[in-house]
């Protein structure tokens, strides 16, 4: 059976003071939560102080976003090695904001996972189409794209170090939640692509759905087979929403 694990997408939002509230709420139910994963991605400047809290915790951390590039003439950007150097063990990658509005290509988001691996992380690959090209029949035509680049790039045997968000970008930020039937759908899909290449592979990979997923809908897209988890972005800002989420998570695993 495949760990669920829920994460939250912070994005642009914190404070040193909203995060100790808000990471010594999750914390508080921790121990509750032995059967799944959990971490939370903070801006990069507030990782040092997110990680410091989790210490002796089982609450991991994450970075947004990385470089591809190890180190050099680079202004702006932040190493995989400097996400693991200050406490971050997860790296979203390739999150359709940083597709849309920063230029990322499939090749760019293949190049950092390739870093991001190689620097310890495992990487949070979000793949997913939007409005426009579900609707003109071109889900798994972006979807099959998404997963190639990052298959030619680093191979198949890579997606046993990562895992999966299957994020529709019409559902992220707008209260439109796929329907569970609507994400079951695509993670059976990526599954398959991955099963085209190594069976085994595919079976382990924990695909998460993220888009508007909330306390009052996780239990159902989590009961679907082919979705192990959440990738949380609004939802992930209040420690009891969060941890209905997770709650939901973990009840799961007794379920099966
Ligand atoms: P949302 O964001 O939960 O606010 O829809 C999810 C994400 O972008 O990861």
């Amino acid at each position: 059976m495949r760990k669920p694990i829920v994460v939250g997408n912070w994005k642009l939002n914190g404070s040193h003071a909203d995060n100790e509230s808000l990471v010594t709420g999750v914390l508080s139910e921790m121990a509750d939560m032995a059967a799944i994963d959990v971490a939370v991605c903070p801006p990069f400047v507030f990782i040092p102080q997110v990680a410091d809290l989790a210490k002796s915790t089982s609450l991991g951390v994450g970075g947004q976003n990385c470089s591809e590039h190890d180190s050099g003439a680079f202004t702006g950007e932040v190493a995989p090695a400097m996400l693991f150097d200050v406490g971050a063990r997860y790296v979203i990658l390739g999150h359709s904001e940083r597709r849309a509005m920063y230029g990322e290509t499939n090749e760019v988001v293949s190049d950092k996972v390739k870093a991001a691996l190689a620097a310890g992380l495992t990487p949070i690959l979000c793949v997913g189409e939007t409005l426009e090209e579900r609707e003109s029949d071109q889900t798994e035509a972006v979807v099959r794209q998404q997963l190639a680049a990052v298959i030619a790039g680093n191979g198949i045997a890579s997606f046993e170090r990562m895992v999966i968000a299957y994020e529709p970008v019409w559902a992220i930020g707008t209260g439109r939640t796929a329907t569970p039937e609507q994400a079951q759908e695509v993670h059976a899909f990526i599954r398959g692509q991955l099963a085209d290449h190594d069976a085994s592979v595919a079976q382990s990979v924990r695909i998460q759905y993220g888009g508007s997923m909330k306390p009052a809908n996780a239990a159902e897209l989590l009961a679907q087979q082919d979705i192990d988890g959440g990738l949380i972005g609004g939802a992930s800002l209040k420690a009891e929403d969060f941890l209905g989420i997770c709650r939901a998570a973990a009840d799961t695993v007794g379920n099966q």
